[in-house]
């Protein structure tokens, strides 16, 4: 986490000697149940300790000072109510209040300086980690009474109104849900979920970032979701019962192969396999089996490469190096994909000749070199 002195000392030079308060929000890794959250199925991520933290206050106006630590102390202002933002990064702020007034929630103007560790772009949702920190510090500071599952939800229709990824609830879910030592699994559907413990005895989450930034991330990804939706609107002509791909079998989609486009016929069928993944690998992990988790993450990442569309050579090639070392049980990108980050599950004893392994060859393959981003699996969005 961002050292909370560093942001005070920031706020008093730009906002004066007031006194703030701070609140921090993480990201999250996934275990496995990727593509799945929008298409109402189950995930299974946990918070991390890397976040997104403010130093926030009241100031009495209609207008939101803000000053990014991460983007050079940038400093920017807007109005309440008044038009968005032309920066990303304030966007999220006026996102998430223009989502809570639209819930009939008053929200003042307030000083906030703001910066964090969850590294951009590796797939680990530092953008949902930003949503949830507005969220739960303005909550707070203007005794909003919105319930956490409130905030996930305003934190994602942020991102669908304001920023223009239509994800899912899985990134903000996580970040205001994850408790330490736990994962959640999560019933994207109902938001009911469960803290999972995992502690997998003498096994280690490694994850290596590619350093690749996609640019067509939201734009692809947001493709993919109109796949799903394609295949979901040609089987409810037939089983008007079905909402989503969570209602889906894999028999049922193969019945209407024909009626679907090829491509998105691949889509959906991963999606419906990805699912199921995820069951069997919450029972692999209740009976303590983590050979056949592993086996069911590197399936995953095989799906994500081959038939979902998400991955790009780098991620491939790590998780390819992966599998010649028997320590890594198992290995897949994590999050929407383009880039970002593998995870792998790796027995402690490999750990350091699977990293050596991976730097050695990607900077020999890409010419540059991948970051190990060491995570434990932390507490979700709070006050500090
Ligand atoms: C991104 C989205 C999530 C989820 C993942 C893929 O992180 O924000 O909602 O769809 O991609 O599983």
């Amino acid at each position: 986490m961002i050292d909370k002195n560093l942001l005070l000392e920031n706020y008093k030079k730009h906002f004066g000697d007031e006194e703030p308060r701070f609140f921090t929000a993480p990201g999250r890794i996934n275990i496995i149940g990727e593509h799945t959250d929008y298409n109402g199925g189950f995930v299974l991520p946990g918070a991390v300790d890397k976040a997104i933290t403010m130093a926030i206050k009241p100031n009495g106006t209609e207008y939101v000072n803000l000053i990014s630590v991460d983007h050079d102390d940038a400093a920017l202002f807007f109005r309440i109510g008044g038009p968005q933002p032309k920066e990303q990064w304030a966007s999220y702020f006026y996102g998430v209040i223009e989502e809570m007034r639209e819930r009939g929630a008053k929200v003042g103007g307030f000083n906030a300086v703001f910066g964090g560790d969850v590294p951009l772009g590796a797939g680990m949702s530092s953008s949902a980690a930003l949503e949830c920190c507005i969220g739960t510090a303005l909550n707070t500071l203007f005794d909003l009474h919105f319930t956490r599952e409130e905030l996930a939800k305003i934190g994602q229709m942020t991102e669908h109104h304001y920023i223009g990824v239509r994800c899912g609830i899985m990134d903000q879910f996580a970040s205001l849900f994850g408790q330490k030592g736990h994962v959640v699994r999560l019933d994207c559907r109902s938001l009911e979920y469960q803290l999972v413990p995992f502690k997998p005895k003498g096994i280690e989450i490694v994850l290596i970032d590619t350093m690749v930034k996609h640019l067509l991330a939201s734009s692809e990804y947001n493709v993919r979701r109109a796949q799903c939706e394609e295949g979901v609107a040609v089987i409810k002509k037939y089983l008007p019962n079905v909402e989503l791909l969570r209602d889906v079998t894999i028999e049922e989609l193969e019945a209407h192969r024909d009626e679907i486009d090829p491509m998105s016929f691949r889509r959906c069928a991963f999606v419906i396999n990805e699912n199921k993944r995820l069951m069997d690998a919450c029972a692999a992990m209740e009976k303590g089996d983590f050979v056949e988790v592993g086996k069911l993450v590197y399936a995953t990442h095989e799906g994500l490469s081959q038939e979902y569309g998400v991955s790009c050579p780098e991620l491939d090639f790590i998780v390819d190096i992966a599998k010649t070392h028997e320590s890594v049980l198992g290995a897949r990108m994590m999050g929407g994909g383009f880039g970002g980050c593998v995870i792998a599950l790796v027995k402690k004893e490999g750990v350091a000749d699977y990293i050596a392994d991976v730097k050695e060859k990607y900077q020999l393959k890409f010419d540059k070199d991948p970051r190990v981003i060491e995570v434990e699996i932390s507490d979700g969005a709070r006050e500090i």
